[in-house]
């Protein structure tokens, strides 16, 4: 089968898994989708016929597929020189807030809405924050509520990341924030700062929104590269709908956003702030 063939097949798939589960992934990007299906069929050893038919069947089968389209890649600090740039600029800016609304879409594992934390304990506005981390998958929200990761697997990676972020004479001890067990291969998020997030499962691509607050920081890093255009679109509109006007979106260090926004929000690396552009209407 030619690959153009084979992506209209894929393409089918994805409205049968929509039209019988609640889940739609028809708008994300095609080079990404065709892989992970190709992979699920490999690992299940599964025609596309069989796939079909276990899809229509099976629901927790179809948890499955969800796991295997979406990439929870993450770690602790990621990319140090944006969290130094939040760290330095952005989050002093709230210091004179009553009160900071955070949402986390696409959270994955946690690691992200940790390292927030971490900032936001060192910056001294950890007391007025209210933060709330979304992501699709049950799996990954389950693992960010237990906030426990493998040491020998993360923690040269995520020390040095966390050593990237601060100032040399003024770095913070990872161990206020981590207990660690070398005998049981842990790295536990104390549970003090794991009290701080309500962590909800919710699709991004679907209308509702799982709260009634306006945020002054929208993080969705690593999420929308997964997306098409037109649903990129869509969903940063959201975004803006519900950022404060000055407040800001954080998306991942190579995501861009298109010309439609250019008014919408002024861009600082990836650190896009709403305007105080009001539409009104006669
Ligand atoms: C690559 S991870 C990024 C994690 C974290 N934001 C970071 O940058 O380290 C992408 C996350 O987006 C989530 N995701 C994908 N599609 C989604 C959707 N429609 N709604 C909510 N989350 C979604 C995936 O489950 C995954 O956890």
């Amino acid at each position: 089968m030619q690959n153009s063939e084979l992506s209209q097949t894929y393409k089918e798939y994805l409205l049968i898994l929509k039209e019988c589960s609640p889940y739609d992934f028809s708008e994300y990007s095609d080079n990404s989708i065709d892989r992970r299906i190709q992979k699920i069929m490999h690992d299940y050893q599964l025609s596309m016929h069989e796939l079909i038919h276990k899809t229509r069947t099976d629901a927790e089968f179809v948890e499955q597929v969800v796991e295997a389209i979406t990439v929870n890649t993450t770690e602790l600090f990621r990319d140090p020189q944006v969290w130094n740039q939040l760290r330095q600029k952005v989050l002093p800016v709230l210091k004179n807030h009553p009160k900071i609304n955070i949402w986390h879409a696409g959270c994955s594992t946690g690691q992200e809405v940790y390292s927030l934390i971490i900032l936001l304990d060192y910056l001294n506005l950890l007391d007025k924050a209210d933060i709330y981390a979304t992501d699709i998958s049950k799996k990954a929200i389950e693992h960010a509520k237990r906030g426990t990761y493998r040491y020998s697997f993360n923690y040269e990676k995520y020390l040095s990341n966390f050593n990237g972020v601060f100032e040399q004479s003024d770095t913070p001890d990872i161990k206020k924030y981590f207990s660690i067990n070398e005998a049981k291969d842990t790295l536990s998020v104390k549970p003090e700062f794991l009290g701080k997030v309500k962590y909800i499962t919710h699709d991004l691509v679907k209308e509702g929104l799982p709260f009634y607050n306006k945020f002054d920081l929208i993080f969705c890093r690593n999420v929308l590269i997964y997306f098409n255009g037109a649903l990129q679109t869509k969903i940063v509109q959201r975004f803006h709908d519900n950022l404060f006007p000055g407040g800001s979106m954080v998306l991942g260090s190579h995501e861009t956003l298109n010309g439609f926004f250019k008014t919408k929000f002024a861009k600082n690396g990836p650190v896009y702030a709403r305007t105080n552009t009001f539409h009104f209407k006669y």
